[in-house]
Order: C-alpha cells, then structure tokens, then sequence
C-alpha cells in the first residue's frame, strides 16, 4: 500500500514498518546501555506516542516505570505562545531519570512545555526521545538525547500520528502527497 486516503488528502509511503522497527531497536539498544543504572520512568505522550512508547518499552530490558501524560486544556500564555496543562502524572517523579517519549518534534513548542511542566517535579535528570525530527523547524536548544528519523518538515502520518483523528493505527509512515 504505497498510497493511502484519509478524509480529503492523499498520502504516499515514507518509512516503512520494518525500518520504524529497526529504529525503534536502535534507540533501546542504546537506552538499555545508557541508563541502566538510573532509577528510569518512561513518559509518553499521548495521543501520538502510544505506538513508538509500545514498541520501544518491549525493547526495554531492565526495570523500569512507565506512565503517561497529556497536554490537556490551555493554562494561559508566555512569551512562546499557549501553555498546556500537563495532566496525568500520578507517580512521584522525585530524584528519578524521566525519559519523555515523544511521536514527533516540529516546532518543539510541546517538548519545551512538558519539559517545563516536569521539573515542577523535581526528576533527577530528563531524557528525550523522538522517533520524528522536523529538524529544519526545530529551533529550541532542549537537548534531544534519542532521536530516529530527521525528516523534512512535510506533514506526516501513520505509527501514532494523525490527520484530524485519523490515521492513527497505521504500521507505516506516510507523507502528504503533493
Ligand atoms: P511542536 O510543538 O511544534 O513540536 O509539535 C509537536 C506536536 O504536533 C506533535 O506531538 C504532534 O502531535 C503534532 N505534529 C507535528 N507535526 C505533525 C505531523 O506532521 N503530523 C501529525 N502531527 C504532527
Ligand atoms: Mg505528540
């Protein structure tokens, strides 16, 4: 399935399944390496990150937590635009290593939110990983510990990432077609 539809726009195959899976190993291999003797909580941001966080988390092989939050209503306004509420933190995040799991960075305006809203927790240190970049948009400086693919900065869907709703449940990545 080379092309797909969803609602009025057409999408053509980007990364396939099986490179998203090798990927997905890649920065677990790298993770299971680097902080396997942190106290580690995994982050996932939903809605778009729960395919990558249930693909990498079985790749992960030592003891972890995992938890999962959401940007929810507006909070109110900064100097970079609207700030989300973070919701969904019930554990205690206290002196422990976060590693925020995230579907995608384009602006990097969410990261620099969640970022924000988690050290309200006092973590021991965060990590990020992202399996999409939109690299030419990025513009923060927030260090991004495990990225997989640097893309270009065209709209995306498939593996978690949605065109209004849809699109979700794909096992590749497509890319709007011209
Ligand atoms: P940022 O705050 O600009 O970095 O945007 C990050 C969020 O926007 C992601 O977590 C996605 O939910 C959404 N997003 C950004 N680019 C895309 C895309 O190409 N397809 C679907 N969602 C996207
Ligand atoms: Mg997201």
């Amino acid at each position: 399935m080379s092309k797909i539809t969803l609602l009025d726009k057409e999408f053509s195959l980007f990364i396939t399944a099986d490179k998203i899976q090798a990927e997905v190993q890649a920065i677990a291999d790298r993770i299971n390496i680097d902080l396997k003797d942190e106290d580690v909580i995994f982050i996932g941001v939903l809605n778009g990150a729960f395919m990558f966080a249930s693909d990498l988390l079985r790749k992960i092989n030592f003891n972890v937590q995992v938890s999962f939050v959401k940007l929810a209503s507006y909070l109110g306004t900064s100097n970079n635009g609207k700030v989300k509420r973070l919701i969904g933190i019930n554990e205690s995040l206290k002196d422990k290593t976060v590693v925020i799991i995230e579907d995608i960075i384009d602006t990097g305006n969410s990261l620099e939110s969640i970022i924000s809203q988690l050290k309200g927790f006092r973590p021991r240190q965060i990590f990020v990983a992202a399996l999409l970049l939109k690299a030419d948009v990025y513009t923060r400086d927030l260090k991004l510990n495990y990225v997989g693919f640097r893309i270009p900065p065209d709209f995306v869907v498939g593996y978690g990432l949605d065109y209004q709703g849809f699109g979700r449940n794909l096992r590749n990545i497509y890319t709007l077609s011209e």
